[in-house]
């Protein structure tokens, strides 16, 4: 292990960007597959893993929501959340918000108390075994329309105690924030907090639409605002938190290589910008592996590492006085280290 990857790991960290169902490796999408007599395109987790080769968005969109199809069981839910706190606990990330796609369940007949539940019962699980927080964002499909967001967050109701937010994703181009505009409202209406992918792949103007008619309060992705001047400032005036995803930038080609990522033009600009996974069993890493090929391609030295872990805390969800206290034991962590 080299040195830059030993101190990442060691820095306690927050992810603020990662979807459940992306997190689901080969050999649990074969086991699942076994478990439930689901049968799945592949041959082989070698086979697989040869298919995780995208040129853009939707070619990955659909593979992982073929991959979805073998999560049937709470325990399925549960299985699928425990592999991925145990890889983020061994990265050094002591808090987590994970989204998650109901409408890719109970669009194939699976009820959403199925997987609130097993995912419910993985992050319970997680915090007795390692310590680790985490809250629930559950995401809207923004291919579909905006009745069937309204479905979704109706089928939540017995669940919103334990729901912090609504997020929107899936595939960008054509499917601007706007089309979400009145679900989003209404989900704000009851407390929950809204976040969205926005500059991933669509335009500036699709960054200003989650700003002023979704009233977010994390921007997910947001690489292309750095398009647009006036909206860098705005973001950076006004401290919007951006959930960068280094790894899921390169395998989706938003960007030709890492040596262009914006990771460090971000926070020159003074955006508080974070580093993620995304999708981590098809981008080829989880959050250690993003920080450290950001850092080895762009330069980063120990200071941005912090700042940028310091930042997944300051855009965290949690009570201020919890905030306070990663932030603090983080402080110490790196002047130690
Ligand atoms: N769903 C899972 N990962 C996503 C991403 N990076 N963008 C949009 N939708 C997604
Ligand atoms: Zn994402």
């Amino acid at each position: 292990m080299t040195n830059l990857t030993s101190f990442v790991q060691g820095l306690p960290k927050a992810e603020l960007h990662l979807h459940i169902e992306g997190s689901l490796e080969p050999e649990l999408m074969f086991a699942l597959a076994e478990r439930n007599k689901v049968s799945i395109p592949f041959a082989s987790v070698e086979d697989v893993r040869a298919a995780y080769d995208f040129s853009n968005l939707q070619d990955f969109l659909d593979i992982y929501y073929a991959g979805a199809n073998v999560l049937r069981t709470e325990a399925d839910f549960c299985d699928l959340a425990t592999a991925y706190f145990d890889r983020a606990a061994a990265d050094g990330v002591r808090h987590s918000e994970i989204f998650f796609d109901p409408q890719t369940h109970t669009d194939r007949g699976i009820p959403f108390q199925v997987v609130a539940d097993g995912l419910l019962a993985g992050m319970a699980e997680a915090e007795a075994k390692h310590g680790l927080t985490s809250k629930l964002i559950l995401c809207f499909l923004r291919h579909l329309d905006e009745d069937a967001a309204f479905e979704t967050l109706k089928a939540a109701e017995p669940w919103l105690d334990r729901i912090e937010g609504v997020g929107l994703d899936s595939s960008e181009v054509g499917h601007p924030p706007s089309k979400f505009a009145r679900v989003f409202e209404a989900a704000r209406g009851m407390g929950l907090k809204a976040v969205a992918h926005a500059g991933e792949e669509g335009p500036p103007e699709y960054v200003w639409e989650a700003l002023d008619l979704l009233h977010i309060d994390r921007l997910d992705h947001g690489n292309r605002a750095l398009e647009d001047a006036k909206l860098t400032e705005r973001l950076a005036q006004s401290g919007m938190t951006l959930t960068v995803c280094p790894l899921s930038n390169l395998k989706l080609c938003v960007i030709p290589d890492m040596a262009a990522h914006p990771i460090d033009r971000m926070l020159k600009a003074g955006l508080r910008a974070t580093i993620n996974s995304d999708d981590p069993a098809y981008f080829g890493g989880y959050v250690v592996d993003n920080y450290v090929a950001a850092a080895q391609a762009r330069g980063l030295d120990r200071d941005d590492l912090v700042t940028l872990a310091r930042n997944s805390f300051l855009g965290s969800f949690l009570p201020p006085a919890e905030i306070a206290g990663h932030v603090a034991r983080l402080d110490a962590w790196a002047a130690a280290n």
